[in-house]
């Protein structure tokens, strides 16, 4: 078809004009950058029914992205495949990968926000370590999904959308590592994992900081703790974890875990216990032996929500104990991990406990 040298100027102007007016459109976008580990939101599952029983960490990161092309308009996105493993497999030299990695692109003048995928199951553990190692104001978002992308009413296009929506957002800087699930943000510190197969399972006694809805940012409160640039840690500076343990506490609990951990020369030892971390009375020995011998210990409790009270159920104050405030004893293991890079005194170990 003959087209006019007139024509074939104006189409080569209205094609330069095009291509700048979508450069300067992905110019105005944020840069978010995805770390893919696996879980259940790089699910497969044999049928759209099968919402629970699937096979999880098989879909990688250029796939998921490739999968919700409405992310092209949010954000420009690029995916890293950290690790491809279910999240109850992730190892103490995963969370130091991952949480350098982030550390590393934090600093990076062209990446705006993170987002790391993750399995649900030990969801809550990473982003209270990256909350705590991290010095970045950049938002993190953590995110997971609790239905594989082949289940009916999957919620893991949702939730992903959700987290660069947040990560690609000014207004979620310095708030912390953030995780969006079903709707909510909350803040990585706080929230857990407290239904084992409905999408609503995350949760933080405190409450959500606020939610995302349609790509908007709805905030209602901001952390307290100490996070991030307002840590003292500094995962640029740690490279090794010390062994802690977790030893729960229930009816006819004997000192069997407890024994074998001090023997074993863990740096700590978390004891779950029932109530507000009470401790049954016969195997209090055990644990002042195991602090004699050099480990701390550290008492939460296996109740969800509440906070422990130091020197109520137990002398804490005598037995050189510490309390973990209101965390989980999963969550309390973490903390102790990097407060233990820092220190083994028991003082100071009790203000972190305070603090973070
Ligand atoms: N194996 C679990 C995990 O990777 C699946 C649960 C999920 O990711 O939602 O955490």
């Amino acid at each position: 078809m003959y087209l006019s040298p007139r024509f074939r100027a104006f189409a080569a102007g209205a094609a330069l004009l095009a291509a700048s007016a979508l450069a300067q459109a992905q110019q105005a976008l944020p840069n978010v950058v995805i770390l893919a580990t696996g879980g259940t939101i790089a699910g497969a599952g044999a049928s759209a029914v099968n919402s629970a029983t699937y096979a999880a960490a098989k879909v990688g990161v250029d796939k998921l992205i490739a999968g919700l092309p409405e992310l092209s308009k949010i954000a420009n996105v690029r995916g890293e495949q950290v690790f491809q493993v279910a999240s109850e497999s992730l190892t103490n030299d995963n969370l130091l990968t991952l949480a350098k990695r982030v550390s590393a692109l934090s600093k990076q003048a062209d990446v705006d926000g993170i987002v790391i995928t993750h399995g649900t199951d030990t969801l809550e553990e990473t982003a209270y370590f990256l909350t705590l190692t991290v010095r970045t104001n950049k938002p993190i978002v953590v995110v997971g999904s609790m239905r594989p992308g082949t289940a009916l009413s999957a919620d893991g296009a949702l939730n992903l959308y959700d987290a660069v929506s947040v990560a690609g957002s000014k207004d979620a800087a310095g708030k912390g590592v953030l995780v969006t699930m079903n709707d909510n943000i909350d803040s990585g510190r706080d929230v857990s994992k407290n239904v084992n197969i409905k999408t609503s399972a995350f949760s933080s006694q405190w409450g959500p900081l606020g939610m995302v809805v349609e790509g908007k940012n709805y905030w209602f409160r901001a952390p307290v703790k100490r996070h991030t640039m307002n840590s003292e840690f500094d995962i640029d500076n740690i490279s090794t974890l010390p062994v802690v343990e977790i030893a729960m506490g229930y009816e006819g609990v004997s000192s069997i875990a407890i024994d074998a951990f001090a023997k074993s020369g863990v740096k700590a030892i978390v004891h779950g216990g029932t109530g507000n971390g009470s401790v049954a009375n016969r195997i209090v020995p055990n644990l002042q032996k195991a602090r004699t011998d050099g480990a701390i210990i550290i008492r939460s409790s296996r109740v969800a929500d509440g906070f422990v009270i130091r020197n109520a159920e137990q002398p804490d104050d005598k037995y050189d104990w510490v309390v973990a405030h209101d965390l989980r004893p999963q969550k309390a293991r973490i903390l102790a991990m990097v407060a233990l890079t820092k220190t083994s005194d028991t003082k100071e170990l009790q203000r972190i406990f305070w603090e973070y």
